[in-house]
């Protein structure tokens, strides 16, 4: 146990409570004893298992039957840092009035502060879900064990949404041997966000491994004969055939408590610059967080592993000093087919410069606006991310186009 009760400084006796044992409260209750709070701190996780990272579920965890639970922490953490757990239990009522969470186990905890790190669930898909059996969606390490033994050699997949799930499905599916199609409604691939040469590179990259797409394409009617075989139909008549499907389509938050409790929720709980809601003792952090960024004068919400573990921690601390939490260029990555992409900052721009011979295996595109550098895409150079992160935060402006072309220049000295 670490002494959160020293001889000299007396324990708190405040109770701050993380509803959500996901990838930014498991980052939060880190920070907050970090940050010297000695009080009680209990974390409430729905789901049966310790924390996990995420990313391996569409990677590594289906392609890799071997791989251990990706465990944030191990359950020694919890105890070394006095954390009082509370996992499978799913908190169902939220009174400000009288600053109390109820669990669906019947336990009732009072708090002093509270951090919603509820994160999204799968949007569903109805038309899709009622086939029952054949139809997996891809959020939880739960969805992750109950899919990967459905795909092997020769299935023919189905993948609806052509986002990030939906690809590494895709990309995952096809290292297992399975036939591929993706089915995406828009007319374009990842089709909330992502810089456009990236698009056509992941666009090229599966092509070239078999998968087929169908873009444009929003499924009408979907049945499931008795021996499995899915026919899935879109609006102008495409029919599709296959032995499972895969959905991905976005997300759907968890937003319940915030909204039931009278919190200001407008695409996600808003939040100022210290994570904290429109109740003072009550906060948010993660996918589920809508954040106040001073330097853009408006507030954003991210989806992504490094937004839940920067606001995570970024909020956790906040509550116990009050310090804002240190902004960072919004940052993700995905890997596919072995390689690594990864995107920092805005992903539209005027311009894409590129670093590195046109063909080249590696390489970093910068994307430039107004000739300042706005945002930047890496392919297997994951190595330039944190400088061109710094001179993205510092709004270079391009002096030396030639320079910053030339991938011999270290961008370090740049940025
Ligand atoms: P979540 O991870 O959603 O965690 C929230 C937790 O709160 C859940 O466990 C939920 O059960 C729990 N909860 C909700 N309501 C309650 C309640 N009322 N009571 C108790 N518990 C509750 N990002 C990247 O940048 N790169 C990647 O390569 C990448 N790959 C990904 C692959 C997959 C398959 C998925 C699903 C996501 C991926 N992401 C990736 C996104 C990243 O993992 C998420 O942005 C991140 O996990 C969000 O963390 P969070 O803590 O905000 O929310
Ligand atoms: N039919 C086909 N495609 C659809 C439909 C539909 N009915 N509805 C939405 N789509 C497409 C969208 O156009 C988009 O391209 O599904 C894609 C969803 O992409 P994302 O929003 O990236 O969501 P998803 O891939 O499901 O990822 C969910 O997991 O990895 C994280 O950061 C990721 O938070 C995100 C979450």
């Amino acid at each position: 146990m670490t002494d959160t009760n020293s001889s000299e400084t007396p324990a708190s006796p405040e109770t701050y409570v993380v509803v959500g044992g996901g990838q930014a409260g498991a980052a939060a209750v880190s920070a907050m004893r970090a940050a010297g709070f000695t009080g009680r701190i209990v974390l409430v996780g729905g789901e049966p298992h310790l924390p996990y990272e995420r990313p391996p579920l569409s990677k590594e965890m289906l392609v890799k039957p071997e791989t251990a639970h990706p465990i944030i922490h191990p359950a020694a953490f919890y105890e070394e840092k006095a954390i009082d757990c509370r996992f499978g239990d799913a908190a169902i009522g939220l009174d400000v009035d009288e600053m109390r969470l109820d669990l669906a186990s019947g336990e009732a905890i009072v708090f002093d502060k509270l951090l919603l790190a509820t994160g999204a669930r799968a949007r569903p898909y109805p038309l899709l879900d009622q086939l029952g059996v054949g139809v997996h969606t891809l959020r939880t390490l739960d969805d992750a064990e109950g899919l990967r033994g459905h795909i092997w050699p020769g299935r023919r997949m189905l993948v609806v949404g052509g986002g990030v799930i939906g690809l590494e499905v895709a990309a995952s599916g096809i290292a297992m041997g399975a036939k591929v199609t993706v089915i995406e409604r828009a007319d374009r691939l990842m089709a909330r966000g992502a810089p456009a040469p990236m698009v056509e590179a992941l666009a090229a990259l599966h092509t070239a491994h078999g998968v087929r797409f169908e873009l444009g394409a929003e499924i009408v009617e979907a049945t499931r004969t008795s021996d499995g075989e899915i026919t899935l139909v879109t609006s102008d008549g495409r029919r599709f055939v296959g032995d499972l499907v895969v959905y991905g389509i976005g997300v759907e938050l968890a937003v319940e408590l915030a909204v039931s409790a009278g919190l200001k929720v407008e695409d996600g709980i808003v939040v100022d610059e210290c994570g904290r809601t429109s109740h003072p003792a009550i906060f948010a952090a993660g996918d589920v967080a809508r954040q106040w960024y001073p330097d853009l004068g408006r507030h954003l919400r991210l989806e992504t592993w490094a937004n839940a573990q920067n606001q995570g921690t970024g909020v956790g601390r906040a509550m116990v000093t009050g310090a804002p939490i240190d902004v960072e260029v919004p940052w993700y990555w995905t890997d596919q087919y072995g390689h690594n992409f990864q995107v920092a900052g805005s992903t539209t721009a005027d311009e894409w410069l590129r670093r590195g011979a046109e063909g080249a295996a590696k390489y970093t595109l910068l994307g430039l606006t107004d000739g300042v550098v706005t945002g930047a895409l890496t392919v297997d150079n994951g190595r330039e991310m944190r400088p061109l992160r710094a001179m993205i935060a510092a709004r270079r402006r391009v002096a030396d186009r030639a320079a910053l072309a030339d991938p011999k220049t270290d961008l370090r000295k740049l940025a």
